[in-house]
């Protein structure tokens, strides 16, 4: 399937074609997303709770992203791949956002998404202005939950709901391409879906959207720390990984693995000459 890029991400939204989009943080993942034909990859800073077993995101930098950003590409050459800006790399000055913003482009990704509504609306114009393809994100933002009291649904209350509806329309106003609505009531989403013209994508927002959005560790049942109310799971990988390392470590202890299938065969002649050699 041919790559997309951010005229037929628009094209689906006018014609109601819903985006897949899951996050990705390596390589093999990544080329399997593509195959199976998911529309974008997001290299998410949740990395740091699916990968490197951090309770939040705050961890990340910009080397480690760029680093995964970097294997993701590599993976999937022809899908649209969104860096996830980590925690203080665009919140200190215009110009740190701008270069770090660069910075995922050099390393493979197509666009980047950085967190907040309108206090960050200045990064989001300097990126924007410097040609640089910039995702918004509103609702739950993980950057910032310990101001939210964790990883807790936004705008359940009509006021808070009005709150996000300011930052949706504030980050469209910036120069912000896309929209991502996180872990918010279906209706809200529906008023900032309507309200703006950029494609609006969803995780855990409901089916109001241009797209949805899953955490890949979710999806397929790998992470299991807790679950978000949100997510589907289409697999169950925790148990089929945990039989297969039960089963390998059986196979070790009672000699049933490596087998005569697994050994590299010298040719006879050398078995003959090494047995000559070592009986002299
Ligand atoms: O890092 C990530 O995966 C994200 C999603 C939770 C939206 O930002």
């Amino acid at each position: 399937m041919a790559k997309k890029n951010v005229l037929d991400l628009c094209r689906m939204k006018d014609s109601d074609e819903k985006v897949s989009w899951i996050t990705a943080y390596d390589a093999p993942i990544a080329s399997l997303a593509e195959q199976a034909g998911i529309d974008m990859l997001l290299v998410g800073d949740s990395v740091g709770m699916c990968v490197y077993g951090y309770a939040g995101t705050n961890e990340m930098t910009m080397p480690i992203m760029l680093a995964h950003t970097a294997a993701v590409r590599r993976g999937a050459p022809d899908t649209f791949v969104i860096g996830d800006m980590p925690f203080l790399s665009y919140q200190i000055s215009c110009e740190e956002a701008v270069r770090n913003a660069g910075s995922f482009i050099q390393a493979g990704a197509d666009a980047i998404k950085l967190e907040g509504g309108r206090r960050i609306t200045d990064q989001i114009r300097a990126i924007s202005d410097a040609g640089i393809v910039v995702f918004g994100h509103i609702g739950l933002t993980p950057q910032s939950s310990g101001q939210l009291g964790g990883f807790r649904a936004q705008g359940l209350t009509a006021e808070s709901a009005q709150a996000m509806f300011a930052d949706a329309e504030a980050v469209e106003g910036a120069g912000a391409m896309f929209l991502l609505v996180e872990a918010v009531a279906p209706e809200v989403t529906q008023l900032i879906r309507q309200a703006l013209s950029i494609p609006v994508y969803g995780i855990g927002a409901g089916p109001h959207t241009d797209g949805q959005l899953l955490i890949v560790s979710d999806l397929l049942g790998i992470f299991t720390a807790f679950t978000p109310k949100f997510v589907k799971r289409y697999a169950e990988l925790a148990g089929t990984i945990k039989d297969a390392f039960a089963a390998y470590c059986e196979d070790v202890r009672n000699g049933g693995f490596p087998g005569p299938e697994h050994v590299y065969n010298m040719p006879q002649n050398e078995r003959d000459k090494l047995r000559a050699d070592s009986a002299k």
